[in-house]
């Protein structure tokens, strides 16, 4: 029997929308509330359900053939994978911002301290700048940094906006844009190639 493709998808925001795309392709995975590991009727797809920010580790030491990730947290994590495809959901802007009465000029600026997840993200984007940039490793929540006085600044992610103006924060500047991929193992597509383009082909047709 071949065995299944396995695909990490991330907990959180993006878990509902990406099981519905599943769940449309005829792919009954639904994990129960503490179920990380499930594995689809016809033994066709076992899916993983993992922390956003390790997802790029499962799939390329291969636990994971396949991937569902924001491009932020890939090119967090450094890792090079293939990009099969771009999902129509979690599209996001990467924003600087800071509090509301505090001035920001991305002319005159020259130095930074920024608190943020996005600490490679964050160091590559101001360097290239030119302007030297302190950066303050957070792992969530990240919008207290400034109220509480860590940083005057965050890098983060801004949807809606909403988390930002509960805190008194506004946008200084769009840095970029993320966007949701199915990502793959280069070796395991390599192997596998013919079995993940009929199933992105599959994604395709119900995106
Ligand atoms: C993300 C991001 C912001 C928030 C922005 O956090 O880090 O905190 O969403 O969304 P909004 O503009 O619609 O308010 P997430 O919920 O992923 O959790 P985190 O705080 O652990 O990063």
């Amino acid at each position: 029997m071949t065995k299944p493709i396995t695909i990490a998808l991330p907990k959180g925001r993006l878990y509902e929308k990406t099981s519905a795309v599943l769940h449309s392709c005829g792919y009954d995975l639904e994990l129960g509330e503490r179920q990380l590991v499930a594995q689809e009727r016809d033994n066709r797809l076992q899916a993983i359900l993992v922390k956003n920010s390790d997802l790029p580790t499962y799939v390329h030491h291969g636990i994971a053939g396949l991937g569902i990730c924001g491009t932020d947290v890939v090119f967090e994590s450094g890792y090079e994978f293939f990009e099969l495809l771009t999902l129509p959901f979690g599209k996001t802007q990467i924003c600087l911002a800071g509090r509301t009465d505090q001035d920001y000029d991305h002319k005159t600026a020259t130095s930074l301290t920024v608190a943020s997840k996005f600490t490679r993200f964050t160091r590559e984007f101001f360097h290239q700048r030119g302007i030297s940039v302190s950066v303050i490793r957070l792992n969530g929540s990240v919008e207290l940094a400034p109220v509480l006085g860590l940083a005057p600044y965050i890098v983060d992610l801004v949807e809606t906006g909403s988390t930002l103006r509960a805190h008194n924060l506004e946008v200084k500047e769009v840095l970029g844009e993320t966007e949701v991929k199915l990502i793959a193992n280069r070796s395991f597509y390599k192997y596998h190639h013919k079995r993940i383009e009929r199933f992105v082909a599959e994604l395709e047709s119900v995106l």
